[in-house]
C-alpha cells in the first residue's frame, strides 16, 4: 500500500474516538505491519522520566521480553536520550543494542514529540537488511505528529 493511502487509513484509525488510546496504537501497528512488508515488528514505547525507562504501550509481531527498557541502553533508550532518529542498516554492527529476536537484521526508531518534549517512540524491526529509506523516517515522522495529538 502506498504511503498516502496508508496516511488515510492512520488518520481514519485516529478518529475513532470511542477507542481506547491503547487499542488506536495497537491499530496503527497492526496497519502497519500488514502492510508493509519489510515491518516484522511495531511497537510504541512510552518514557516515564523520573524512572528514566521506556515502557512498551502497544505492538504488533513477536512479543518480547524487553517491555521496559532503561534510557541509554539498546537503540531504543539511546533515542530516549537523543532524540534523534535512529536507523539501524545493521543491528550486528551495533554494540548497544538488545536483541528481542534473532531474525532481526535491521531497526528504525523515531522519538515521538508532545509540545515538544521527547516523551515516547515508534520502534520498527525488520528482518530485512537495510530496507529503511528517507520516506519511511518521513512517514514515520508524520505518524508520531498525529499520535501525539491523541494522546
Ligand atoms: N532492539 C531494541 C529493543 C526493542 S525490540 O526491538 C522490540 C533496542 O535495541 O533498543
Amino acid at each position: 500500500m502506498p504511503y498516502n493511502r496508508l496516511q488515510e487509513k492512520v488518520i481514519e484509525l485516529i478518529s475513532h474516538k470511542n477507542i481506547t488510546v491503547d487499542k488506536r496504537l495497537t491499530e496503527i501497528c497492526d496497519l502497519l505491519k500488514k502492510n508493509i512488508d519489510y515491518y516484522d515488528w511495531v511497537g510504541f514505547y512510552f518514557a516515564n522520566s523520573k524512572e528514566k525507562t521506556l515502557h512498551l504501550k502497544a505492538y504488533a509481531g513477536v512479543a518480547t521480553e524487553h517491555t521496559i527498557i532503561p534510557f541509554g541502553k539498546g537503540i531504543c533508550g539511546q533515542v530516549a536520550v537523543s532524540s534523534t532518529n535512529f536507523v539501524v542498516e545493521d543491528v550486528q554492527a551495533q554494540d548497544n543494542y538488545i536483541s528481542c529476536n534473532i531474525n532481526v537484521k535491521a531497526e528504525i526508531v523515531i522519538p515521538l514529540f508532545k509540545n515538544g518534549s521527547n516523551i515516547g517512540q515508534i520502534d520498527i524491526d525488520s528482518n530485512t537488511a537495510n530496507p529503511f529509506t528517507k520516506e519511511d523516517e518521513q512517514f514515520l515522522e508524520w505518524l508520531n505528529k498525529q499520535v501525539a495529538e491523541f494522546l
